[in-house]
């Protein structure tokens, strides 16, 4: 009964190709790992500076902070996201983490500069290991109407496969009609990618 126990649970871990300790040295490899960051479990304390920890679910954060609602715009999970409150910052592999990098499959956005904000342009870039770069620009409306609370909402947009094997991804805001300054912050929630770490 045991013995069939066992092989049950070790036929299990194989069907589910759980990355172990050892997996890497057992010929399972490379690793992938999906994670879906939702900034939730993150300390908040409120008008102080809440930078997103290092190595959060395996990436770092330059500028990114958490947030947590205020009844302007709904976080998408709990009631936390993360936002780059001057608009640009970047999420990448650390540099210490040589044999990975990672594919961004999905993520929930909104530009935060108020009512009235004009339409927004979020510039993104995704920085591969060979050096080459993949750009891309979202959308996001123009808010007038102000009868907030919760009135607005964050936008959901998907990566095709051009947006695997990244390094980095960085982010940057502007004004759609005239690239001007949105004097704003760029918010995120619910940031779904898979690491890949090589053998
Ligand atoms: C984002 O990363 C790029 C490339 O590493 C760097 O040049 C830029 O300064 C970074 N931006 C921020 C806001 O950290
Ligand atoms: C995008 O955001 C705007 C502003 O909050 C909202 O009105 C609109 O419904 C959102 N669109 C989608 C598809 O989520």
């Amino acid at each position: 009964m045991i013995s069939l126990l066992l092989t049950l649970f070790f036929s299990a871990c194989n069907a589910l190709d759980l990355p172990t300790a050892d997996s890497t040295s057992a010929g399972y490899c490379p690793v992938y790992e999906y994670n879906v960051a939702r900034y939730d479990n993150l300390p908040f304390w409120e008008g102080a500076y809440n930078p997103v920890p290092p190595f959060y679910y395996g990436l770092s954060y330059s500028t990114f902070q958490v947030d947590r609602d205020d009844g302007f715009i709904r976080a998408i999970s709990g009631n936390q996201a993360t936002m780059a409150f001057g608009g640009s910052g970047n999420i990448s592999i650390p540099d210490s983490a040589s044999k990975q990098t990672f594919d961004l499959h999905r993520f929930y956005y909104a530009c935060v500069a108020g009512i009235p904000q004009p339409e927004c342009a979020v510039s993104m870039w995704g920085f591969k290991p060979d050096g080459s770069i993949v750009r891309r620009v979202l959308t996001f409306p123009s808010l007038w109407s102000g009868i907030y609370p919760w009135e607005f909402y964050m936008n959901a947009t998907e990566f095709g496969a051009e947006w695997q094997g990244l390094k980095s991804v960085g982010f940057s805001i502007a004004r759609r009609d005239n690239g001007g300054d949105m004097y704003g912050g760029l918010l995120l929630d619910d940031v779904e990618y898979s690491i890949t770490t090589a053998c």
